[in-house]
């Protein structure tokens, strides 16, 4: 739910537009990202206590570049344009922006030239990074500039009386000196937020907010295991109790006694979990499918048929809570329009649309690190939070090839060494993901006297932000040897092991 105090974001396509959200947020003022072509009608209603135009790849006089109502500039409410923003701001109200101005990338220095509550306590010149094509070449009638670079002579203006500002470089990126305090200047003393939002005020609003739309209703939640949804299962939990139904749906593709373990953790945080073994049907659909987007849509329809079977169990159940984060949500709300497919994600977040449940989904506008600190609020300990990733189709994208229960089983005890030694060495909480995968191929080895002709194991292990990037780690040689020594005398079937140092992209993190 939005707060009474929040800043709304409007999305131009920029790659900084999750930026400026989270460091509205970590300002301690809610704020929510928005397409930029949200209805003006829509803002007057909601009342946002500032608008933030986030920059975009486009140039204003493109046809069909992204633009907005001019009637935004008319409600009173303070905007600040960033980059792109900036000469939307410019265009729209009378003001000149050239096409062809030299392009200006990285650090330049901002001569501030006027006093501003925008540059409220920073010094005359700070380094700001630029990152922009198009430039002002003259502010639109009513607004001053107060700053300037070198190659920016119109780098910030203003309209003090109706609260619009423009920026053109990024106040969001770390490369800006000061940047967090010109966005905490914006919010604070030009849009005069109060503050105080942070997890504890986030559970205390949301379980507000859940109660008052759920009533003696019940919800359903698939749990994982997961950060997500364990985090928003301890939220409901809080919020309606014994009105949460947590199922967990074992697909027979997970790690070893990872069911079990799951079933205990939230034993442990207080929540019964429904189990539900339907193993046997998810393998008896992969038998003889090799194809990778194949197994994933098998994986992912036979998901949705047993939950849906098991909600039919359960009388009252009229809503649906789901974990989806903002960059699940922002494929399909950006400016720039859905990604190219690479692969299809499925989890709990992709169930069909005409599902008959409404839908909770109270981490909607959350980044992945919100809500471990959600999650830290709600009690929960580094070891849940901290847990890898886990795709939601399991070892099935991971057994290369057909997936047979032999196999499966094969990889669990790989997997199971990977991350024991991996532990061992204290690095599992330094790496976003450790996993083994087995390749369909054998090799010819030598054990004891004899030949061997059998599987290779293949070692995965990343260090990522947020699983859109992924670089390898560079694991100690020890650390190595021990796993691949382990691996090929304890797993009956592997002679080989190889360890796969390709970065994302252009390689996935996971193999299928
Ligand atoms: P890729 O392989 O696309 O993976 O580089 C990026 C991150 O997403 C995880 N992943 C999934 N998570 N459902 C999920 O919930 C899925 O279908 C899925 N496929 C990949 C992957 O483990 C990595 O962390």
């Amino acid at each position: 739910m939005r707060p009474n105090e929040f800043i709304l974001i409007l999305d131009f396509g920029s790659q900084y537009t999750q930026l400026i959200a989270r460091r509205i947020r970590e300002a301690g003022v809610y704020s929510e990202i928005q397409p930029f072509n949200f209805p003006v009608d829509e803002i007057a209603k909601i009342k946002p206590k500032g608008i933030i135009l986030s920059g975009g790849p486009a140039s204003v006089y493109e046809n069909g570049s992204p633009q907005v109502d001019v009637k935004l500039f008319q409600l009173g409410i303070p905007v600040l344009g960033i980059c792109y923003g900036l000469q939307l701001i410019a265009y729209k109200l009378g003001g000149e922006v050239d096409r062809f101005a030299k392009r200006e990338y990285g650090k330049a220095i901002l001569k501030i030239e006027k006093d501003d509550d925008l540059f409220y306590d920073l010094n005359s010149e700070i380094t700001v990074w630029m990152s922009h094509g198009d430039a002002l070449v003259k502010a639109p009638p009513g607004f001053e500039v107060i700053a300037q670079t070198e190659n920016s002579p119109i780098c910030v203006i203003r309209n003090r009386e109706k609260k619009i500002y423009g920026v053109q470089f990024h106040p969001e990126v770390v490369h800006t000196e000061k940047g967090f305090e010109i966005l905490k200047n914006f919010v604070y003393r030009i849009c005069q937020c109060q503050g105080g939002w942070n997890a504890e005020f986030f559970i205390e609003n949301e379980i507000k907010e859940i109660r008052e739309t759920v009533k003696d209703k019940k919800v359903m939640c698939a749990v994982s295991g997961g950060v997500d949804s364990t985090v928003l299962a301890v939220l409901l939990n809080r919020a309606i109790g014994e009105n949460l139904i947590a199922i967990y749906i074992d697909n027979g593709l997970m790690r070893r006694n990872e069911g079990k373990e799951i079933v205990e953790m939230f034993k442990q945080l207080g929540i019964k979990v429904y189990y539900i073994d339907a193993g046997e049907i998810f393998l008896k659909r992969l038998c003889n499918v090799i194809d990778p987007e194949e197994k994933r849509k098998i994986i992912g329809h036979t998901f949705i048929e047993v939950f849906e079977q098991e909600a039919e169990k359960f009388k009252d159940v009229e809503f649906l809570a789901q974990g989806t984060l903002y960059p699940d949500v922002i494929e399909s709300t950006s400016y720039r329009g859905p990604s190219a497919k690479i692969k299809t994600h499925h989890n709990v977040g992709g169930l069909p649309e005409k599902i008959r449940f409404k839908l909770i989904e109270p981490f909607r506008e959350l980044f992945k690190d919100e809500v471990r600190r959600i999650g830290k609020a709600l009690g929960l300990s580094d070891e849940i939070l901290n847990r890898h990733p886990f795709p939601g189709p399991g070892l099935a994208v991971r057994v290369i090839g057909e997936v047979t229960p032999e196999k499966l089983e094969i990889l669990r005890s790989a997997d199971e060494i990977l991350i024991e030694e991996i532990r061992n060495a204290n690095l599992y909480d330094k790496i976003w993901q450790a996993f083994a995968v087995l390749l369909p191929v054998r090799s010819v080895g030598v054990m004891g006297d004899e030949r061997s002709y059998e599987y290779v194991i293949a070692l995965r292990v990343v260090t990522s932000q947020d699983g859109m990037t992924a670089d390898w780690v560079r694991l100690p040689y020890d650390v190595l040897e021990k796993i691949s020594a382990r691996i090929v005398n304890e797993v009956n079937g592997v002679n080989r092991v190889v360890y796969d140092i390709t970065t994302k992209p252009p390689a996935t993190i996971e193999w299928e």
